[in-house]
């Protein structure tokens, strides 16, 4: 069984750490936390540490690495444009990133870039805000929508009023959050409940601007809309003048180029964009959507600002990614979704073989792994107790030992330059993972 060493890893940690909070850039649980990793160079799926190892790299820096690392293609045009310009306002570049995004995503008549995911939600708010009039909007539980104090956190209040309410162990909890400015600014209810939802907005609809979600919630689990949901949700928007918004910084260019609203066939009248669009190598976020909405920037009503907005480096990357997606869609998708498939077969046997059963969920582009609670478990059995408790940070954990990189312990992004190599890869060392996590079934043995 191979065993990778962390050595110089655990040394770079410690030096960093000294001046870098955690020595890590965010605060959210992610695989190696407890033993992170300093990493030097990649290529396509895979990236090696400071060590010399070489892990699969399914964590896709939070799902934005779409096409694989280092593709000649798009380092190419990188280095092309910091050839042209370094920092100019506006360039000759840009009407060929707002058309790509405008032929490929439903929604999209008029877009406007930003850096970050968050801030593409923020803009979108304001300007759903301006549009109707009103202040509020309704979140839902388990969507994620960025690191900003009205965007994170809570569960759903009283039906008659769902402020959200922060409760201990919140997994977005943080100290520091202006008070209140979530219960001032939104609702939070359950997804996918239909009535609840017709409920808040048949007696709150004249303070609400918009309605905001995950079309497919792939933070809260991979969770997939109700059937005939969107469709709902989207005829209750236009009865009562709510802008609907599509958080798709996520599933857009992931799940195919019109992302999930191309895919589900509802179409929302914002949309937030970010990730996949720019490659990975970069970061670009943008709010594209109805001309009606996004001409209110147009007429001044709505401003919008940013130094690096549209900035030359961010838009060739997101020309070089969304047309090399576009030469070829269906095989490059197809292969990535192929490949997935096949991880996430692996994982499910393994799991079956070592009586851990596990769902997986989401899309094969994005996908979830969590313990299938089953019959059985509903009997006071302590095995069965402690997987449900554990098996997702165990098994997170130790494909991270064995080599294996996962999003957030259970979350897999894939990447269209996946091949049969990598999902062997992924066997064998899922199975040697799954291996050390058994030794902890075994505790359990009569
Ligand atoms: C659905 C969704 N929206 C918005 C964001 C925020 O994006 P960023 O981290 O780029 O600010 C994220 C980040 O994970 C996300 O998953």
């Amino acid at each position: 069984m191979q065993t990778l060493m962390f050595k110089k890893s655990s040394e770079e940690k410690k030096l960093l750490k000294s001046k870098l909070p955690l020595g890590t850039h965010y605060s959210f649980r992610i695989p190696w936390e407890a033993r992170q990793v300093y990493f030097t160079h990649a290529r396509k799926s895979r990236i090696w540490d400071v060590d010399g190892n070489e892990h699969l790299d399914l964590f896709g820096k939070f799902g934005a690495n779409i096409l694989g690392h280092n593709l000649p293609q798009y380092n190419e045009a990188l280095i092309d444009a910091l050839g042209q310009v370094s920092a100019a306002n506006l360039g000759v570049i840009d009407r060929t990133a707002v058309e790509l995004i405008c032929d490929c995503v439903p929604c999209a008549e008029m877009v406007r870039f930003s850096l970050s995911g968050t801030e593409a939600v923020l803009n979108a708010l304001r300007l759903a805000r301006a549009y109707t009039g009103r202040n509020k909007f309704v979140r839902f539980e388990g969507h994620y929508h960025g690191n900003a104090d009205n965007l994170m956190g809570g569960r759903a209040g009283p039906k008659a009023n769902p402020a959200p309410e922060e409760f201990e162990g919140d997994f977005y909890g943080t100290g520091g959050k202006a008070t209140d400015i979530a219960q001032h600014q939104s609702f939070l209810i359950p997804w996918n409940d239909i009535e609840r939802l017709q409920h808040l907005v048949e007696t709150k609809g004249h303070e609400i601007a918009a309605i905001l979600m995950e079309p497919i919630n792939i933070n809260g689990g991979g969770r997939h809309p109700a059937p005939g949901y969107l469709k709902a949700v989207r005829a209750l928007c236009d009865r009562h003048g709510i802008v609907l918004i599509f958080d798709e910084v996520i599933t857009g260019f992931r799940l195919g180029l019109g992302g999930a609203q191309d895919m589900l066939g509802v179409t929302p009248d914002l949309t937030t964009l970010g990730k996949a669009m720019s490659g990975g190598a970069v970061p670009v976020s943008a709010v594209a959507g109805r001309r009606k909405i996004m001409s209110l920037i147009e007429s001044r009503k709505v401003s919008h600002g940013g130094t690096f907005n549209g900035y030359q480096l961010g838009l060739a990357a997101v020309i070089a990614t969304l047309s090399y997606l576009r030469s070829n869609p269906q095989s490059l998708y197809g292969n990535m979704i192929d490949h997935m498939r096949l991880c996430q077969d692996h994982l499910r046997s393994e799991g079956q073989a070592y009586g851990i059963p596990l769902s997986i969920t989401g899309e094969p582009a994005c996908s979830v792994f969590s313990y299938a609670p089953t019959q059985a478990d509903e009997a006071p059995d302590p095995k069965a107790q402690f997987f449900r408790a554990n098996a997702v940070k165990l098994i997170g954990e130790a494909m991270a030992e064995k080599g294996v990189l996962l999003s957030n312990l259970n979350r897999l992004y894939g990447n269209v330059s996946l091949e049969s190599e990598d999902v062997d890869l992924f066997r064998e060392r899922t199975t040697q993972a799954f291996e050390k996590v058994a030794a902890f079934a075994a505790r359990f043995k009569a």
